[in-house]
């Protein structure tokens, strides 16, 4: 039972994904597939939680139309891929929802859980309890004054709800107040014992976990674990089912995991087969795909979820992966810095096995990695095209040439020359290693190990030049080219899990179905069977392809780093005033009015005693202007006055109200006023 981590039905599919949770799964699968064992990998769309509520705010929309519309373009991403899940199901399918609600219902019906009321934000204007994401305000480290419920962008330091400064609804953009609200939750601190033993420890394991999984694991393990909350107020998502609880969901934790069960006895309804020993049957290898930003989840909270129950085993291995970067930065769809799959697929069709191939070699299976475009580029050119492309191609076109794409004989003396026998070891010894390397979750290691296999089989070619024996020794040309085509059926074999697209094209070149089991020099091709003609596996890519790529990022570096920068002196030069409500705001009082007479003050070499013409009144005001404008200078400007500020006497005169300046960053003042026939006493909002 494999399965791969469901993602958020809000957003496409990007390759930092693919690396991190579906090409090693689809790796795995694919070669167990072949090894002949009994296995089902399981994906699907998480529909649910305020991840989708709020894409369909930002789109304007229902969540039924984003779930439906990111649904179709993940499920169709990941088929043009090659990964070959056995289902891609949707946690909003009915079934899901039943299966999460049984799992719920047995484990509060065991008591699992405990009941807790607690006080939490909610909007009165909507009438609704406000998701972490649903609330900003001011960051308490940066003072970023958009920073979220749950994490601040800026700095990074995540957060909960009750750590922002003045915090707003997003909804209403109201302060949110606090309300108590009463929910379920999972008692981890019961559980800590037993996790420490079975994950640290290793009792009752059958596999080594991978350093940075078990490295998380003991970190929260160390902190001590707390009850978790299992149910949110949000009328999106799985209902719980219990009496008076209404406008309560279960939450991801017990909602996005159980997707995996739900997907299996959908898939098991598909095709008329049990689902449960899939879940129950302690001979199942249950494995979970994902990238490190679910270990937790997978590594201490499901494994409680499923031992509560009962009845179902725990995954023999997380093999979490860390995370991919870009050109040096983070991926991410909200920033736009990212290589989207469909997008990919759309620019460059026919490439997926280039892609498949870079994320491979690139994967970050022990620490974060990146992806460049140059590195695209370089693994293509001189490694698919110049190593595996080039090999391919120089056997067909030999066996065109002297045979007419016919399989030639084996050739004994060939088959037993010293230098063939060797040739036979090492490519046995590194089918090992490649198999190990699968096995072991290294697909790193797997695909060198692959890769040195056509080496071996290019260097075999330099090394007895056919095209040169052909002219002395036409036999035994036959029977080297014979063992290279073998060795090329094989490589078709190895690269299936791997490169699936060409694995296909090299099979249909020999005319044969796939091998059925992973293995080299079991072949046994038949002599003067027909073979088809000549192709490139591979295409160079040129530098102007890679570039445009390039420019397209620099583009949105360039204008992600302007934004800052403006926003950085904005704030540098004169720091934003703290938030004000609009109620704040219609107190004051704003007209436009015209400057009658203006004179200086005696004694005051800064003010300036003006008279402006209200329109329903004539006002004396006292301006701090003095050293900037002349009086004569002043007479007849039109501005706008603070027309409700209380009294003040400065140097005995009397001064009622205020004149609105804009101020330069150099120092200098500039007038405010209406424009047009805005006429003195307008009132200004
Ligand atoms: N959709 C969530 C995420 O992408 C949860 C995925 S893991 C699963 O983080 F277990 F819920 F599938
Ligand atoms: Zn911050």
């Amino acid at each position: 039972m494999i399965t791969s981590a469901l993602p958020y039905a809000n957003g496409p599919l990007h390759i930092g994904h693919v690396a991190g949770a579906y090409l090693p799964a689809d790796i795995y699968v694919r070669y167990l597939r072949k090894q002949g064992k009994d296995v089902v990998f399981i994906c699907g769309s998480d529909e649910h939680g305020a991840a989708i509520t709020i894409q369909a705010k930002k789109e304007n929309t229902t969540p039924k139309a984003i779930i439906d519309k990111y649904n179709a373009i993940i499920s169709k991403a990941f088929s043009d891929l090659g990964i070959s899940f056995d289902i891609y199901h949707r946690t909003s399918a009915p079934i899901h929802h039943e299966t999460s609600q049984e799992f719920f219902k047995t484990l509060h019906d065991k008591g699992v859980f405990e009941e807790r009321e607690s006080e939490q934000y909610y909007d009165e204007e909507f009438k609704q309890f406000l998701a972490d994401r649903y609330i900003k305000g001011t960051c308490p480290v940066c003072a970023n004054p958009n920073a979220y419920g749950d994490q601040c962008e800026k700095c990074g330091t995540s957060l909960s709800p009750t750590d922002l400064i003045e915090p707003v609804s997003t909804l209403s953009n109201k302060p949110p107040v606090k309300r108590k609200t009463t929910h379920w939750y999972l008692p981890l601190n019961k559980f800590q014992d037993w996790l420490q033993s079975w994950i640290v420890e290793g009792e009752g394991r059958t596999e080594e976990w991978k350093k940075n999984v078990l490295g998380q694991c003991a970190s929260w393990l160390k902190e001590g674990l707390h009850p978790r909350a299992i149910t949110r107020d949000l009328d999106w998502g799985v209902k719980v089912p219990l009496p008076n609880s209404e406008g309560k969901v279960l939450y991801v934790w017990l909602d996005a995991p159980i997707g995996y069960i739900s997907a299996t006895k959908q898939w098991a309804l598909n095709t008329g087969k049990d689902w449960e020993p899939y879940w129950k049957s302690a001979d199942t290898k249950l494995l979970h795909f994902i990238g490190k930003d679910n270990i937790v989840f997978h590594c201490l909270i499901f494994p409680c979820i499923l031992k509560s129950h009962g009845e179902y085993i725990l995954p023999t291995n997380v093999p979490a992966n860390e995370f991919m970067n870009l050109e040096g930065d983070k991926m991410s769809t909200s920033r736009n810095w990212n290589v989207q799959v469909h997008e990919f697929l759309e620019e460059f069709p026919g490439k997926e096995d280039v892609l498949r191939y870079v994320l491979c070699a690139n994967m970050p299976e022990t620490k974060d990695s990146e992806f460049t475009w140059k590195d695209y580029q370089a693994r293509n050119n001189n490694e698919l095209v110049a190593i595996f492309g080039n090999y391919a191609n120089r056997v067909m076109v030999l066996t065109e040439k002297y045979y007419g794409s016919k399989v030639p004989a084996q050739v004994d003396s060939v088959e037993q020359d010293a230098y063939v026998v060797a040739y036979r070891a090492q490519v046995a010894q590194l089918f090992n290693d490649y198999c190990t390397g699968i096995e072991s979750y290294r697909f790193r290691d797997a695909l060198m190990a692959f890769m040195d296999i056509v080496r071996l089989g290019n260097k075999l070619l330099t090394d007895f030049e056919p095209w040169k024996l052909y002219k002395t020794d036409p036999i035994r040309t036959e029977g080297v080219l014979r063992i290279c085509l073998e060795s090329l059926y094989d490589m078709a074999t190895l690269c299936e899990p791997l490169l699936p697209f060409s694995a296909g094209r090299l099979n249909a070149y020999f005319n044969l179905p796939a091998a059925p089991k992973m293995a080299v020099g079991g072949v046994n091709l038949t002599s003067g069977a027909g073979l088809g003609s000549p192709f490139y596996l591979f295409e160079k890519i040129e530098d102007q392809v890679i570039q445009s790529k390039l420019d397209a990022l620099e583009s949105i570096r360039r204008s992600r780093e302007a934004v800052t920068a403006a926003e950085t002196t904005i704030i540098a030069a004169n720091p934003i005033k703290e938030a004000i409500s609009y109620d704040d705001f219609s107190k004051l009082d704003l007209r436009s009015g015209v400057v009658l007479s203006a004179e200086r003050i005696a004694g005051a070499d800064k003010l300036l005693k003006l008279t402006v013409d209200l329109g329903f009144e004539v006002r004396t005001i006292v301006s701090g202007i003095a050293l900037h404008f002349s009086p004569e200078a002043l007479t007849g400007k039109k501005v706008v006055v603070l027309a409700n500020l209380l009294p003040r006497k400065m140097r005995g005169v009397e001064s009622n109200g205020m004149i609105l300046m804009a101020e330069g960053k150099d120092g200098a003042l500039h007038f405010v006023a209406a424009e047009g026939n805005a006429g003195p006493g307008d009132s200004i909002s």
